[in-house]
């Protein structure tokens, strides 16, 4: 039988510091109402200075490996999808390395945005298909706090920090179709305006700031997120009745609440958090999922779809057995 990647462990960590809408709006010119009726957001979770990427990568990777029983001796490579590295380099795959104790192995960082969790998992499946790898941590770890412009209340009411990790592991599924059954990832780069950091550590005094316009992500989001789910049911000749869970990206309620209907899916299978973490871009998907494992609603067996989009545009869904 050929290996499969089964997802054996997952992990969150979200900040200490909560920061609610009235909070906000004590500083922007913003209100609850407001945010709550476009975006279903209550409030969000800002990190402390110590609170880096890097940090809270390494804490949501270790509540991983915890849950999947397994120790860091287990892992042969990390990814970690972040827009919001500590450091240009090393990557901040390395350095949560170097924090789990580990000697061997290797890790890299992977951009794509509020996508890159779903990229990570799409590339890891592939190294554990064809046998390069036999256990990967992927991560999501984002500060996305550090690259608000305050000043644009359209933008910085909508982003929170965190990080969630799955620890994948190579198997035969048990005779059964356990495991990432697919992953499909697409980008669009001519869209790379739409949703964008005006600057980076290459750029000349430019440690850059979120851009968005918002109303062109929002209407690229539904139809193109649409597809993604409609391609994965197809090639696995599955029916929107064979989904269980539907693990979306956290960016937007009213986005969330298309897509599940669209699947047909009831509000109590589709997993949301942008309520209580607001868009914590690369970490919302696996955060979303470790919340809804450990809390006993997704089980073993289950068929589980996850779906992202974010600044690229990229998009991409992975379809999960549990
Ligand atoms: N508080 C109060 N008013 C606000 C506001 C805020 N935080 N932000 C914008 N407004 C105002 C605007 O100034 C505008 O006022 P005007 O009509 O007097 O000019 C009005 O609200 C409408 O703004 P608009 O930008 O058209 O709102 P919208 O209905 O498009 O909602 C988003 C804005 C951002 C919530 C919505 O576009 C969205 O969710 N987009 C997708 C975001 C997303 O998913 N991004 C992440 C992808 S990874």
């Amino acid at each position: 039988m050929s290996l499969r990647s089964i997802l054996s462990g997952v992990g969150g960590y979200l900040p200490e510091r909560v920061v609610t809408n009235d909070e906000l709006a004590r500083t922007v010119d913003t209100s609850d109402a407001w945010i709550q009726e476009r975006t279903g957001i209550r409030q969000r979770h800002f990190a402390a200075p110590h609170e880096t990427a890097c940090f809270m990568g390494a804490a949501a990777a270790r509540a991983a490996l915890a849950h999947a029983g397994a120790t860091a001796d287990d892992v042969d490579a990390i990814i970690v999808a972040t827009s919001t590295p500590d450091q240009a380099f090393p990557s901040t795959a390395v350095r949560v390395q170097a924090q789990l104790g580990m000697t061997r192995g290797f890790g890299f960082d992977l951009a794509a945005a509020c996508t890159g969790f779903v990229y990570g998992l799409s590339v890891a499946d592939a190294m554990i298909r064809a046998g390069q790898v036999s256990g990967v941590l992927v991560i999501g770890s984002e500060v996305y706090s550090r690259i608000l412009n305050w000043q644009d209340r359209g933008t910085c009411v909508l982003f929170g920090d965190g990080a969630g990790a799955v620890f994948l592991r190579a198997g035969q599924g048990n005779g059964t179709d356990q495991g990432i059954l697919s992953t499909h990832l697409h980008a669009q780069g001519s869209l790379g305006d739409i949703l964008y950091v005006d600057g980076a550590v290459g750029q000349p005094d430019r440690p850059g700031h979120l851009v968005m316009h918002g109303k062109e992500v929002f209407r690229h989001a539904v139809t193109r997120l649409a597809g993604a789910v409609e391609e994965a049911l197809a090639a696995n000749n599955l029916t929107h009745r064979d989904i269980d869970w539907l693990v979306p990206h956290q960016a937007n309620r009213r986005i969330i609440d298309a897509m599940g209907k669209r699947l047909g899916l009831a509000a109590d299978r589709v997993v949301v958090t942008v309520d209580r973490h607001a868009n914590t871009s690369a970490a919302s998907v696996p955060l979303a999922l470790a919340e809804a494992c450990q809390d006993g609603r997704i089980k073993r067996g289950q068929l589980v779809l996850l779906e992202a989009l974010g600044g690229g545009l990229t998009w991409g869904s992975a379809l999960v057995r549990m």
